[in-house]
Formats: C-alpha cells, structure tokens, sequence
C-alpha cells in the first residue's frame, strides 16, 4: 500500500478517534485539573502521562479494568509488564491480607524472605539475591556490584535500551529518535560503538564518558569496543530481549557471543530481566534462550502486582555486597510485596501457567498476523510468552535504528482507536501487549476483532 496514503488515512483515524477518547472521558478530564496542581503533568510517574490527559483507572479484577468515567476495558497494557497474574488475582490478595493482620513492615528478614528468596534463585538459576523495591534499584545495584567486583568504571548499554531511570543508564534511550544521530561525541565517529550526552537533563557532566552504547544484535561491536577498551569496562548491560521498541529478538549466538567476549575480557555480562524475566518464560531468558549472564536484574511479574525487584547471580560476585559494595534499602523485602511474590510465583505462575499465556499469545499475534496480510500493511507481529506486538514495518527489527523505519503515525491511529474499542493499551509507538492468566479466548477475540477493523479501515 502506498505508504503516504496510508499516513493520510492514520493521521484522519487520530483525529476523529481522539475526539471520541475525549468526550468519553469526561471523568478523567477533571481528575487531571485536579491532579495537575498537586502532581507535574498530573500523574506519578512520567511514563503515566497522557496527551491532553491519560485515562484514569479506578479498578480492576481479572482481565478487566474500569476507568473513573465507569468505562470498562480488556487490559492489554497489564501494568507495564507487571500483570501476568491479572488484577486482584485471589491468590495474592489473599497473601497480602494474611501478612497486612501481622505487621506490615519490619524491615527485617521473615522467613517468607529467604523462602521468596529460595524461590526466585532456583527459577532463575542464581547462586543468590537480594531485593530492592524497583527494576531501577535492580539494574543500578547490578552495575555498583559489577563495578565493586572488577574495580572498573565504565559501562556498556545497547543502543535506545532502557534500564531504568537512574544516571549510568540514561545514555542512549528511547525516546530519543530524532535527536540520537546528533549526540554522537565525536571521538568515536568512525567506531562502531560511542558514548552520548544523556537524555535526561541532571546527569552530571563527569559522568558522560562512563557509558559506552553499542547496536542491539552486534557482538562485533563489543569486540571491538573491548579492544579499544577492554581493561576499563566493569559490565555490559542488556535486555536480552529487547522490549522498549516493540521487540527485538537476540539473533541466534548473540547472546552466547556477549558471555564469551565478558569472559575473556574480566567484564560483568548483566541481563536486565525486569520486563522480560517473568513473561517469557517460566525460567526467563535463561531457560528460552539457554544462556547465563553472571547478574541479572528482576522486578515487575516478580511481586504478583507488588512494589518488588531483585538481582543476583554468581556467588563470587555476589559476595561483594557483604565486602564494601553499598546494597540496602529500608523497604528492601517488605512483607507485603515478599508475601504477593511468593503466592505469585510458587501458586499462579506455574510451568502450566506460561504454556496457557503463551497459547494466549499465539492466538492474539496469529489474529493480528491474519489482519496484516488481509490489509497489506507494513507490519509484523512478534509472539513471546505473555509478551507480544504490532510492529509497523514489514520486516522484524533487529535493532534500535531498525525501529526507526517503523511509521510512527499508525501507532498514533491504533491506541485511541484500540481504547474506544474497549481495548486498554499503553500510549506510544515502544509497549506492547501483556496476558495474563486470567485472560480467556473470548478477550483475545476481541482484540483481534477491533484490530482487524482498525486495519480495514485503515486500508479503506
Ligand atoms: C527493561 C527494564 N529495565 C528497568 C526498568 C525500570 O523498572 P522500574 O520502572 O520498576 O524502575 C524497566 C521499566 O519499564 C524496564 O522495562
């Protein structure tokens, strides 16, 4: 389909589909007026925000979530990641109201820590962990413990990656396309790998050579970055499964290759498993794709919906938290979110579990897939466990400048499109879609269904 006309055609779909989002959403329009004064932009988090204002929520149970305006959904969007276990999941709630009658916090160790701690170690196969309350907390202590145990300083991270919002990891994040070909120091033009100026402002200055940004999907590139640099860099930190741009598969011996050359070179391999780790697999990257990191960095599904993160690995390594690597956090193995991680991973997110969520997941891309091709859209799915997507361009990415050719006005058409439909989904061109196991074929049906009218109409 000629590629103007279609960004004609998405660009009408957005406007008539915003204006519906609006009227409909009167409720959440004063919410935000309200909201604006107390919080900036009216929300907690700037990944909450929403153009003019985001859709409030008030409730959710099972695979449903209700607005302030009393509009129901079929969630989609599963809380960044986090919701494999559903909303209000009976289980969880169950273990929160157990613990929340004996004391909800102590800032000390129960046995339910060790026995999460237990849990999460043999699953992910680490020699041991510790918990923080986020999946920022879990990469920035991953990378201290990293730099504490090879006395080193600098960092590798993948091109657009994000590890979360702490200083070392906000080089090089999406969003920052239009802008990213223009931070390139110039020191190391000519090299397939550079270091950047930050994408946040209040990065301090000193630290902007410390990370080095090499291509997703690009082994060679750390091979020569290490040449150049091998003795000075502490770890190479990755999702191993890219998840902020769509999603970007590891081609076939990436990952393997990135151990090898960690080991050659004395350099921590950190897999940041935050969103990938309790959607993909039972057992994370790990298990699917058969390759250990030395620490790998959790959070989201871990805690069944609860404020939780963890890090771990190597035993050797590990031990520097006890020799001088500062690891600690008053809320670190709170006994609510301890108490919904345990009921989440050793009675909800079982091996059968993941097989349920993964055939949910076939279904909705098969759908999705189906659609494409019946409108001859740019587009191609990608089907992960409870994870998957839309990604509109023809072939699969491989890496962030891949995900620049993406056509970023049909992103802008399908969410206003999806959530008048009944479909809750994360904002922007970088999310995906979540299931969880309490989603049911009737939910995917309905998202193929509006997915399947958006791409006719798009092609009309
Ligand atoms: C891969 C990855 N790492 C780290 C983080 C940060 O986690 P949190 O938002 O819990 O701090 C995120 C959050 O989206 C993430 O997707």
């Amino acid at each position: 389909m000629d590629i103007e006309r279609l960004k004609t055609r998405a660009a009408e779909i957005t406007e008539t589909e915003n204006q519906r989002l609006l009227e409909r959403s009167p409720g959440s329009a004063s919410l935000f007026e309200r909201a604006v004064k107390s919080m900036p932009a009216g929300v907690a988090s700037n990944f909450q925000a929403g153009d003019p204002y985001p859709i409030y929520l008030k409730h959710g149970s099972g695979s449903t979530v209700w607005d302030v305006d009393g509009i129901d959904y079929t969630d989609f969007h599963g809380g960044f990641g986090v919701n494999v276990v559903g909303h209000a999941h009976p289980a969880i709630v169950e273990a929160i109201r157990a613990v929340a009658d004996q004391g909800i916090h102590f800032a000390v160790s129960t046995e339910n820590t060790v026995a999460l701690a237990e849990e999460v170690c043999s699953r992910f196969q680490l020699d041991q962990m510790r918990f923080v309350n986020s999946g920022t907390e879990a990469t920035m202590d991953a990378i201290r413990v990293a730099r504490a145990a090879t006395g080193r300083d600098k960092i590798v991270k993948m091109e657009g990656s994000y590890h979360g919002h702490h200083d070392v990891v906000l080089f090089s994040v999406v969003p920052e396309a239009d802008v990213l070909g223009l931070r390139h120091n110039t020191e190391h033009e000519d090299k397939p790998y550079y270091t950047t100026h930050p994408t946040s402002k209040g990065v301090p200055h000193s630290m902007w050579g410390d990370t080095y940004v090499t291509p997703f999907n690009d082994a060679s590139a750390v091979e020569a970055l290490f040449a150049d640099h091998g003795s000075e860099i502490a770890a190479v930190i990755l999702e191993p499964v890219m998840m902020n741009i769509g999603i970007v598969v590891p081609t076939p011996g990436y990952l393997q290759a990135l151990r090898d050359l960690c080991d050659k070179n004395g350099t921590v391999l950190i897999f940041d498993e935050v969103k990938c780790g309790g959607t993909i697999a039972y057992g994370g990257t790990t298990e699917r794709f058969g390759v250990r990191p030395h620490l790998a960095a959790y959070a989201k599904a871990l805690g069944g919906g609860a404020t939780i993160g963890a890090f771990g690995g190597e035993a050797a390594i590990m031990e520097w938290v006890t020799k001088g690597a500062a690891q600690q956090g008053t809320f670190n193995g709170n006994p609510l979110s301890v108490a919904a991680g345990l009921a989440a991973l050793t009675k909800v997110l079982t091996r059968d579990a993941y097989d349920y969520m993964g055939k949910l997941g076939t279904m909705l891309a098969e759908g999705c897939d189906r659609a494409i091709a019946d409108s001859d859209l740019p587009a191609h799915t990608v089907d992960l466990g409870a994870k998957g997507c839309v990604s509109y361009r023809k072939e699969p990415l491989t890496n962030y400048q891949d995900f620049l050719e993406t056509v970023p006005e049909l992103y802008y058409a399908s969410y206003p499109w999806m959530v008048n439909r009944g479909i809750f989904m994360t904002p922007g061109d970088e999310e995906q879609w979540t299931v969880s196991v309490q989603h049911t074929e009737d939910d995917v049906q309905k998202y193929i269904d509006a997915f399947g009218e958006f791409c006719q109409e798009l092609s009309r």
